[in-house]
Order: C-alpha cells, then structure tokens, then sequence
C-alpha cells in the first residue's frame, strides 16, 4: 500500500512533537516535511531529544513546504486562519490542532475570542475533531479541527448525559485541572519554575474560551449554560475534568453505568473506571501519560440529585496530537487504533 505523505508545520512544539512521534511508527504513513521557523535546518530530535535514531528528518520553514497529501497544523492560535488558503493549496487536507476552526458559530467565535475572524466563511467546512462525537462525518472529511484538551475531556466526561437530556442543562459546574504542557513551549513569566513549581493556580475561573466548545457540543438544539474553571497544578502533561452535574430525576448508580456502557462500550479509547476499592478508584491522568485514553468515572452523591463525573486524559495525546491521529485514521478508512495502542506506564 501506498503510504500518506504526511507533513505537520509548526513541529517544534509541543503538540507537534507528539504527532511526529506517533507517525514515525505509523505504518501507512510517511512524515515528508516538519516545519518550524526558530529551528530550520537542525535535526528534529534536536528538539525532540526522544526521537533520537527514529528519525534523520530536519526542520524546513514553512515557506519552502512542498505539496502533501495532508497537512497538521500545530500553530499557536490565530495563525492556521491567516494563511489558510495557502495550506489548502499545498493539501487537499487538513487536520489543524488549534482553536481557529473549532466553533461552527461566527459570532461565538469573536464572543469568546475577542476578535473577528479571518475567514469565518471557512467555520463549517471543518468537522470538530472528537471522534466519538464525528465518527462517521470524519470519514468523508477533508477538513478537521481537532477540539481543546479540556474541552475534550469535558464533553467526553458529560456527552451521554447531555444527549439523553438526562441533566439540568444550566447547573453544569466543570472544574479542570491542568499541567504545564498545556502551555506550549513558549516560556513566559508563569512558566519560569519557581513561579509553576508547587502550585495550585486558579489561571482561568470564569471566561475560559473552551467553554464555548462544550457548549457547541452538548447543547443539541437546546439552550444550556455549562461553567467552567481551569486550575493549573504541579504536572507536567495530564488534566482530570471534575464535573458537577444536577440530575433532572433519581437515577441509581447502576442507571448512570448503563448510560455510559451504552454510549462508550464499543469506543476504544474510553474506558469507564469506578472501583470500589484500591487507590486507583476513579480517573487519574498519571496512569494516562503518552496514551490516547479517556477515562471516565463518577459518584451520585446520596444526599441530593448532583452526580460528579470525573473525566482524565493526557492532554497532548486524546487531547491533541492522538486524536488527531485517530481522526485521521478514520478520514483514510485505516483502523482508528492503528499506532495508538499504547497502553500507558504503571508505576510512572
Ligand atoms: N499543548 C496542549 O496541551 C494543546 C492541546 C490541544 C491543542 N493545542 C493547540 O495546538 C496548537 C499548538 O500547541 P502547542 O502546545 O504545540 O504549542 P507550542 O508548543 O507553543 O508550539 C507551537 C509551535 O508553532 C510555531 N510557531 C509558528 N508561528 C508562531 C508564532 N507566530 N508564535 C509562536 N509560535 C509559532 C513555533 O515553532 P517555531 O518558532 O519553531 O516555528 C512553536 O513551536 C495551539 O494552537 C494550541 O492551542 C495545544
């Protein structure tokens, strides 16, 4: 077979690094071109000390790309919509990592992001990047934008509820707690390690631009209000979404759990986690690092109607670069798993 030529630009950073590490090991795919301005012409493993011996590609600039047949895009936000037309030119397609293309709606889009947008006419050509949510929309894709990694987890964490209109959809409170990486690899004074070590930072409690991507994906037709604040905590990669949510009727624990295996139970990347012993009870991101697994838990609350759903990932892979590859596989028809079956570290 064939492989997909595959090139991803901006792969110095964070995100980008993740993808090309996946990709080298993907067996229909050849990495073609990985670009970044600050590093061309050095090694990739340069900047990606852990690819050292899989890969003797260099880093070209975006300027001097040459056609593909799909190209990633692990921009900082605001820049895929500005030069658009020239990646749509070099690939007929494309999977974009940021925030440029993920809301439907372009009044939302400036709500939230404070500004207009580029090329708002280009919003419904992308199909947002959850596969569970898009599977099959994925499969006749040209365009994806993969989804925010706390509003991943978030949706995730909440889409049965939402979708059989089992909750009081204006009391939804998420809470996220997040790692460094989330940041990039762009330093900046919060980033500096006196400052990030040992904290527990309410960055963002009201306000954060992810929610209007939850709020896209779970209203189904109707109005629904969520409210999320973001923490950042001492991790590096890995974020736990605790979500509160207030159940229009008295269902039992073993309801929920019917719910969710009816939703999730064939989905090879979410995996419920309730147990009712060990230290290991609930989602935890630790046991996460490097896979591309959901995991989701919750609690009914025997005192009132709340019911706490608690949703991990690492935010780098289900929450960016191996969602984007299990969008991309299922966009070529490959088996949705193909090089992502890792399963995680245990003790990490
Ligand atoms: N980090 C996460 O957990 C995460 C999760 C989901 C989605 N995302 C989204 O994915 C995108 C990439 O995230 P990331 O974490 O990989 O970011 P990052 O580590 O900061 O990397 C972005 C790369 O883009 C390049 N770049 C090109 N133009 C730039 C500009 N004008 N300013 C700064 N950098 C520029 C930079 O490389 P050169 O300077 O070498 O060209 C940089 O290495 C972002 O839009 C982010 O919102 C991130």
């Amino acid at each position: 077979m064939e492989k997909v030529k595959v090139s991803i630009v901006g792969g110095s950073g964070y995100t980008g690094g993740e993808l090309i590490r996946l990709l080298l090991f993907h067996p229909y795919v050849e990495v073609v071109e990985v670009t970044s301005e600050s590093y061309t012409g050095k090694f990739v493993y340069k900047i990606h000390p852990n690819l050292r011996k899989s890969t003797t590609l260099k880093f070209i600039s975006a300027s001097e790309l040459q056609p593909c047949d799909l190209l990633f895009l692990c921009l900082p936000h605001n820049s895929s919509q500005n030069q658009i037309d020239r990646f749509k030119n070099l690939a007929p397609r494309i999977i974009d990592l940021s925030a440029d293309f993920r809301l439907k709606s372009e009044s939302e889009y400036e709500k939230w992001y404070g500004h207009k947008h580029a090329r708002p006419e280009l919003l419904n050509e992308f199909i947002y990047g959850i596969p569970e949510l898009h599977r099959e929309e994925m499969k006749n894709a040209k365009y994806i934008s993969s989804a925010g990694c706390n509003a991943t987890a978030s949706i995730l964490g909440l889409y049965p509820l939402y979708k059989n209109g089992l909750v009081d959809e204006e009391r939804t409170v998420i809470e996220v707690k997040a790692g460094s990486s989330e940041g990039g690899n762009k330093v900046n004074e919060g980033s500096h390690h006196p400052e990030r070590a040992g904290v527990v930072r309410s960055y963002m409690p009201t306000q954060h631009r992810h929610t209007a991507e939850i709020l896209q994906e779970l209203s189904f037709g109707k109005k629904i209000n969520v409210h999320f604040s973001a923490t950042a905590i001492d991790i590096v990669r890995g974020l736990l979404a605790t979500c509160h949510v207030f159940l229009k009727k008295d269902l039992q624990e073993k309801e929920i759990w019917k719910i969710y295996r009816e939703a999730y139970g064939n989905e090879p990347f979410i995996r419920i986690v309730k147990e009712s012993e060990g230290i290991y009870r609930y989602p935890e991101p630790k046991l996460l690092s490097g896979t591309n697994y959901c995991d989701i838990g919750f609690k009914k609350d025997e005192f009132s109607n709340r019911l706490v759903v608690i949703s991990a990932i690492d935010n780098l892979m289900k929450g960016a670069a191996g969602q984007a590859l299990q969008a991309f596989n299922l966009m070529y028809g490959f088996d949705e798993k193909t090089g992502l079956e890792f399963p995680g570290l245990h003790p990490i």
